[in-house]
């Protein structure tokens, strides 16, 4: 099956009729059916599939207890009304690298291969970016992660539930890991970095450190009619101070802030907001530049007679030995990035990891706007069975 096959297939799937963006969110009919679109394209190419305690999907070609493979792949999950690439581009990437490296027939690599669908890696549902590489490698606690609740209060455990899955077996799966020798994702590029170059693909050099924090403030609620402004007390005047105490603050210390997400209450329009619930995304080229962001914030919602909380935190990544793939792949550029993924989440916790960023002409991600065009997305999926190669023979 070609590259624009298997893409076909998956562009209905989550895909909003107005907004045109994917809500493909974890655990829920969408997941499903892209879980079962998975599962179908492992099982037409004999591949065995295994989903780990953390609740990824792993396809393999070959025996990895016997010898460590090389696995592709990216997440199939999305931001609310996000962009078609993101996360499925790897995915589909990664089986088509893997039907032209058979294709070849080239003789039994010396390794298996593997093909992932990491779980949650947007964590637009659960608010944790990564969760299932997270609680692969440990870095996420299962008791926490079952109690993590959605916007309807529904936690993982019972969503987990009601997509058939037990999610007393969430944690740490060192079988999973020990099975990973090199991990290969292929993402789209998420910023101008290769349009600006005019180049089709590059080598991920490292992953910016980020956070994500939820900032909790509290007001009285009363009535939007007969309640004198200076009597009020107003948790939307406190969450509009923070963000814009936010904005300031990323300027000053060379870093990114992002209030993306609100929840208010009683969320009535002629009641007086009682609390709102900020959620903070912080990112710098330095940890201690997003850390002195934190402390102003954590200070300013202090003085708001609120609290902040950090949610998820991902050190600094830099990825082995991108000077070389570079080389092997027509000597691409190397560009670092403020996203994260799974890769970044892998290769803290010692597993060799490489990415491949693909042109993106909008500069545009996290938006309907992202793109890739085909022409770049079959170049892309060249250089990753380039590296399959390199890494399997
Ligand atoms: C994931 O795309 C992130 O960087 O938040
Ligand atoms: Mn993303
Ligand atoms: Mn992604």
């Amino acid at each position: 099956m070609t590259f624009a096959a298997l893409w076909s297939a998956l562009e209905p799937i989550g895909r909003h009729p107005r907004t045109g963006g994917y809500r493909r969110y974890a655990w829920t009919a969408e997941d499903a059916t892209l879980r079962e679109w998975f599962a179908g394209e492992a099982t037409v190419r004999g591949l065995e599939l295994v989903e780990d305690r953390a609740g990824n999907q792993w396809a393999w070609d070959g025996d990895p207890d016997e010898t460590p493979g090389v696995v592709m792949g990216s997440h199939l999950d999305s931001v609310p009304d996000g962009g078609a690439f993101d996360g499925p581009l790897g995915v589909v990437a990664a089986f088509d690298a893997l039907d032209r490296m058979r294709g070849l027939g080239l003789r039994r690599p010396r390794r298996p291969i593997g093909i992932v669908n990491f779980a949650d890696e947007e964590g637009a549902r659960f608010g944790v970016a990564c969760a299932g590489s997270r609680l692969l490698t440990g870095t996420l606690d299962p008791d926490r992660a079952r109690a993590l609740r959605d916007a309807d209060g529904t936690t993982l455990a019972e969503a987990m539930l009601a997509a058939g899955r037990n999610a007393r077996h969430l944690g740490p799966d060192v079988d999973a890991l020990r099975r990973i020798h090199h991990y290969l994702e292929l993402h789209v590029e998420q910023g101008r970095g290769l349009a600006d170059l005019g180049r089709p693909v590059a080598v991920g050099s490292g992953i910016r450190p980020h956070g994500r924090w939820r900032v909790d403030l509290p007001g009285e609620a009363n009535h939007a009619g007969t309640t004198r402004l200076e009597d009020r007390l107003d948790a939307m005047i406190s969450a509009s101070g923070f963000v814009l105490a936010a904005r300031a603050s990323a300027q000053r210390h060379e870093a990114v802030a992002t209030c993306g997400k609100l929840r208010v209450e009683p969320n009535g329009v002629n009641a007086i907001p009682s609390h709102v619930t900020v959620w903070l995304d912080a990112r710098a080229t330095e940890e201690a530049a997003v850390r002195a962001v934190v402390a102003e914030l954590t200070e300013v919602a202090t003085n708001l007679g609120g609290t902040l909380t950090e949610e998820s935190w991902s050190d600094a990544t830099s990825f082995p030995r991108t000077a070389e793939f570079a080389a092997l792949l027509d000597d691409a550029p190397i560009l670092d990035t403020g996203a994260g993924h799974d890769a970044g989440i892998l290769a803290n916790a010692g597993i060799p990891a490489t990415m491949l960023f693909v042109r993106n002409p909008t500069g545009v991600s996290h938006s309907p706007a992202e793109y890739a065009d085909l022409g770049d997305c079959m170049y892309g999926t060249d250089c990753l069975g380039t590296l399959l190669i390199e890494l399997t023979s």
